[in-house]
């Protein structure tokens, strides 16, 4: 766990006929770690991927599998997920009735575990499971959907979290943010405490040498 300032392109905006490939030639431009968005069709209306495809990539490229699961039970993800090679899988905390146990399960299965919240869902659901976490993600969008426009009123949200974690004495935990961003507005995210950046549409749409340079050049001044 760090709170080095780092790209996660999401490749629920890759072209899924050339997903090994597109991903090969982001491992190839520097990039090391890749976000891999899973929904059930239940928790969000839509159902991306799941272990099958995430298995094949996973013998396609080197890169940290940082899984976002949107769906309900993440209990049942757990095993399989870290089967899969996932090394992290972050979780949202509206769908867990046991949220403390779930993360210590994410931990005995070897991989780092996350917790995800709702741009709705306040931040105090975190209070006492803070040595479990090794990163938080704020929704910057409602999940479920790429291509949506970041929500402003996430702003003072990321800045709350920072001053949050921080003061409780968990000030390495790092905060992963996730919808809408770009290039164009990342520094927003990065002012307000941000450290882990995902980026779908802002990767994968149009030219990716282009787009992950952009994000490079500006993390570059926040490390
Ligand atoms: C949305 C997913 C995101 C999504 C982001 O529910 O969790 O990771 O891929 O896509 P963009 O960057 O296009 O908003
Ligand atoms: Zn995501």
């Amino acid at each position: 766990m760090g709170r080095e300032k780092r790209l996660y392109p999401s490749i629920l905006s890759a072209d899924f006929t050339k997903l090994g490939e597109e991903c090969l030639f982001l491992q190839e431009l520097g990039c090391t770690h890749l976000h891999v968005d899973v929904m059930d069709g239940q928790f969000v209306p839509p159902i991306s991927f799941g272990e099958p495809v995430i298995r094949s990539l996973r013998k396609a490229v080197d890169l940290f599998f940082d899984v976002h699961y949107m769906g309900l039970h993440p209990e049942y993800r757990i095993d399989s997920m870290a089967q899969c090679g996932a090394q992290s899988l972050t979780i949202h905390a509206e769908t867990c009735v046991h949220l403390d146990a779930v993360l210590q399960k994410i931990h005995d299965a070897g991989m780092e575990a996350g917790v995800a919240l709702n741009p709705a869902t306040p931040l105090q659901v975190l209070d006492y499971v803070m040595d479990k976490l090794d990163q938080v993600l704020i929704m910057t969008v409602n999940p479920g959907y790429g291509g949506q426009s970041y929500l402003p009123s996430m702003t003072a949200k990321i800045r709350a979290l920072r001053e949050k974690l921080d003061a409780a004495g968990y000030g390495q935990v790092p905060i992963q943010v996730d919808g809408g961003i770009y290039a164009s507005n990342v520094q927003v995210v990065l002012e307000a405490g941000a450290d882990r950046i995902v980026s779908g549409s802002g990767v994968f749409g149009g030219d990716m040498k282009t787009n992950y340079e952009a994000f490079q050049a500006i993390l570059q001044q926040y490390a």
